[in-house]
């Protein structure tokens, strides 16, 4: 006979086939998840790990393939293409919606103490934005001034270029989504100027991230700039912008675009710039299956 535990997993695998990415438990049934199976199961070592409820339900994409809903783990952290992922304290809640589950993650975020005690006096955490069913996810590294003012990402100079871009794409912010690796804007000892975040603040503030592309989960990501890619793929020495930059990478499973950051093109915004980063844009439109006009495929040709 099959035993409890392989007919839960069968159950909950065959949701997730036909489409359902959520379950509404009671709290009795959580209890027993959380608990009952924990250790039962030695012969095939499966073991549900407590704290990590609302990831066994979601599931969570490795590498390639999308990992089980339940995810037996073990003890283990999870890994993200081999980036290491200390997770931020997980609610114990289990959402019906995404809505739900990316407010719970905001919150969690910007009433963090460890990420307030970051932020310059008066300014605020900067949280992502946009369509929480978005295809296309731009992220950036860090929150610049004007950020850490209205506490909203890409608001600025080059907030406003890449508004641009994502409106000659044809889409409208609230259409997208767009979030930045860090949710601070790195500390200075100048009250004016910006400097790229550190690889460890990046590491730290990743998990959040990868959070809002669990919940998103677009069709395609699109790292804005060589030191967001440093805080996605991790930090490369040999890693060049000029070799990596309008190819399909991956991230958590997800296809990676990587494209010039608009504060780049803000100070290099020759024709022949705009065109690189318009033919990245044009192919993560192919990738998501927009249409594009003639109009669209012809702009920054001319000079
Ligand atoms: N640059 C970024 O990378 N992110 C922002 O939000 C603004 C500027």
């Amino acid at each position: 006979m099959m035993n409890p535990v392989s007919a839960l997993i069968d159950a909950l695998e065959s949701l997730k086939n036909q489409g359902q990415r959520t379950i509404a438990l009671s709290a009795e049934n959580l209890t027993f998840l959380k608990n009952g199976p924990k250790g039962t199961d030695r012969e095939n070592n499966q073991n549900i790990h407590d704290g990590h409820v609302w990831k066994e339900i979601f599931g969570i994409q490795k590498g390639k393939q999308s990992a089980s809903m339940l995810d037996f783990e073990g003890e283990k952290p999870m890994k993200l293409n081999d980036f290491s992922c200390k997770l931020m304290p997980v609610s114990q809640k289990i959402f019906t919606n995404k809505r739900e589950h990316w407010e719970d993650l905001r919150q969690r975020v910007l009433n963090s103490e460890d990420l307030k005690k970051h932020v310059h006096p008066g300014k605020q955490l900067v949280f992502g934005v946009g369509n929480l069913d978005a295809k296309i996810f731009f992220c950036g590294e860090a929150p610049g001034a004007d950020e850490e003012v209205q506490g909203i990402p890409f608001v600025g100079r080059a907030g406003q270029l890449l508004t641009k871009i994502i409106v000659a794409m044809g889409l409208s912010r609230e259409e997208v989504y767009i979030g930045n690796i860090m949710n601070w804007r790195p500390e200075m000892d100048t009250p004016t100027g910006n400097r790229p975040p550190t690889q460890e603040e990046m590491q730290f503030c990743l998990p959040h991230l990868v959070e809002q592309l669990e919940i998103v989960r677009p069709e395609a990501i699109v790292a804005l700039g060589a030191t967001a890619v440093s805080g996605l793929l991790g930090y490369d020495k040999s890693r060049k912008m000029s070799s990596v930059r309008g190819k399909w990478h991956e991230f958590c499973g997800v296809p990676l675009m990587i494209t010039f950051h608009p504060s780049y093109l803000l100070r290099n915004g020759t024709n022949k710039m705009k065109r690189i980063v318009w033919e990245d844009m044009l192919n993560v439109m192919e990738k998501v299956a927009m249409p594009i006009s003639e109009k669209q495929r012809k702009y920054f040709l001319e000079n």
